[in-house]
């Protein structure tokens, strides 16, 4: 991709009259990190490995500043790199000196060192910078969401551009030091475990750490006036949950769902192995938006999602994401499906937990739910296209993949692959592609139809592979689940 960038014949040759040969060499970093849905996301030529952001934020003009401190390494012998960014840097120095910085695309922040970076050398960028996030429009739109207390930075796969320059893709995951000073009596809430929080002339800091690595798009920042909860998990890690005081009708609701965030985890370990995190918990802003975040170890939640009483299954969801999505994350937004066709299985375990109909009766019910003329069947799960990345195809069809692989390999390799797979894959990324080979090493068994079926064809898998694979049972139509209410109200994301 970089290759269009490289200075045309005459130039390159007068270069090499005014530098040292190799250091012609030295080529700028690509504006993309090469993901086909998104091509302008990330960049090429460096690799992330810690994020440290001092940050300070006025809840009254919606003014955010600070200085990012990036520590990467050189990929390639690079003359220029990009991060991506949409608040205005007003310095940027790389290795303690000054580097020259331009803006150019959407949302591309270009870095030209004084000196090139040798490939595999560490080098640490720091970047000064302000703005107001909800003035800015990247790609037409507006990312976070402004509260009357605060602002909440929580979206999917666009947020990080809104609040710090990064290599904004999950192929590149680090860890994150996050400090944020906000007006006393203001709360700053992040990803992991509060580190510290020190009240200064007006201003309140609030320490977060996120020690195990986490995606551009799973790191969060809401500020504004929250009632915390906190707690400690059996095995010691803390829990910390956030309530906006504002939440109205909707606040007993969704504290009767949020609290059990430490019990739904434990179950989910039973699942799915140990819990990847140094946190847990949660929180519930005061935004008009009605979709949850799987932001790691806190996802985020919308009142909306509690606007008909507590909601358990939402909750499962986010969780299971920890593992599925967060852990082992996608190597390319077209690997949405081990994200959230998991996610969504988990709910249909949760169900069959409770009693509230078994995944086999979710899967007969999705089955016979969709006619074959329905266009929910011309979504591939195993690659949507990024405007089906998130359409409920991916979710209840990417399930329904789940299910068939569960009959076709019985309860115990299935629950060894369930369990394996995110230790094969722990804090890494992963294609779909990946999944069914490990399923097929766990289980011994050939799989590749079964998910071409499944995952790949554009139409509604014909009567004989549902009974193959045993998803459906033909013929007479399927009860609706117990379930199922409230698993669909947790798909509000796909209303718009
Ligand atoms: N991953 C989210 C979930 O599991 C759904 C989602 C898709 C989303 N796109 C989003 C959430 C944009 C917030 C913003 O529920
Ligand atoms: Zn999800």
């Amino acid at each position: 991709m970089y290759r269009r960038l490289i200075a045309p014949g005459a130039l390159a040759a007068a270069l090499m009259l005014a530098i040292p040969a190799s250091a012609a060499d030295f080529t700028p970093g690509a504006s993309g990190i090469g993901d086909p849905y998104y091509p302008d996301y990330g960049n090429g030529g460096y690799d992330v490995s810690h994020y440290d952001l001092r940050l300070k934020y006025q809840p009254k003009t919606d003014v955010l500043e600070g200085t990012a401190t990036i520590l990467a390494t050189s990929t390639q012998d690079l003359s220029r790199f990009n991060l991506d960014f949409g608040l205005k840097a007003s310095e940027v120095l790389v290795n303690g000196k000054k580097a020259r910085f331009a803006t150019s695309g959407v949302e591309e922040l270009e870095v030209t060192p004084p000196t090139g970076l040798p490939k595999g050398s560490s080098f640490t960028v720091v970047v000064r910078y302000s703005g107001k996030p909800s003035d800015v429009k990247l790609y037409g739109f507006t990312s976070p969401q402004r509260t009357p207390d605060g602002a909440v930075f929580a979206n999917e796969p666009e947020s990080a551009a809104w609040w710090f320059p990064s290599n904004d893709h999950p192929r590149d995951k680090a860890t994150y030091d996050v400090s944020v000073a906000v007006p006393d009596g203001t709360q700053a809430i992040s990803n992991g475990v509060l580190q510290s929080q020190t009240s200064k002339l007006g201003w309140t800091r609030f320490n977060w750490r996120s020690n195990k690595p986490q995606a551009t798009y799973l790191a969060t920042l809401a500020v504004g006036k929250f009632d915390i909860t906190t707690d400690k998990t059996a095995d010691g890690l803390p829990v910390v949950n956030a309530y906006s005081k504002d939440l109205g009708d909707n606040y007993g609701a969704a504290r009767a769902s949020v609290e059990r965030t430490t019990e739904v985890a434990e179950w989910l370990e039973t699942k799915f192995g140990k819990y990847p995190f140094n946190a847990l918990g949660g929180y519930v802003p005061n935004v008009p938006s009605h979709f949850a975040l799987e932001t790691q170890t806190r996802p985020f939640y919308s009142p909306a999602q509690f606007a008909n009483g507590a909601n358990v299954s939402v909750i499962v969801h986010e969780l299971a994401h920890q593992w599925y999505g967060d852990s082992v994350s996608v190597d390319g937004w077209k690997d949405i499906w081990i994200n959230e066709g998991f996610a969504r299985y988990s709910q249909w375990l949760w169900s069959e937990k409770e009693g509230e109909g078994t995944a086999q009766e979710l899967a007969d019910y999705v089955y016979a739910q969709h006619p074959a003329d329905d266009a929910f069947w011309t979504v591939k799960p195993g690659d949507p296209g990024a405007e089906n990345q998130f359409d409920i195809a991916v979710y209840d069809r990417g399930a329904l993949a789940i299910q068939a692989l569960r009959n076709a390999v019985g309860e115990k390799k299935f629950s060894e692959i369930l369990k394996g797979w995110p230790q094969e894959h722990a804090y890494g990324n992963a294609k779909v592609g990946d999944f069914v080979q490990y399923a097929e090493k766990v289980s011994g068994k050939p799989l590749a139809g079964l998910f071409d079926t499944w995952l790949y064809q554009p139409s509604k898998p014909g009567t004989a592979a549902a009974q193959r694979d045993r998803v459906a049972h033909a013929g007479v139509a399927p009860a609706k689940p117990k379930s199922w209410k409230q698993i669909a109200a947790t798909n509000s994301v796909h209303d718009h």
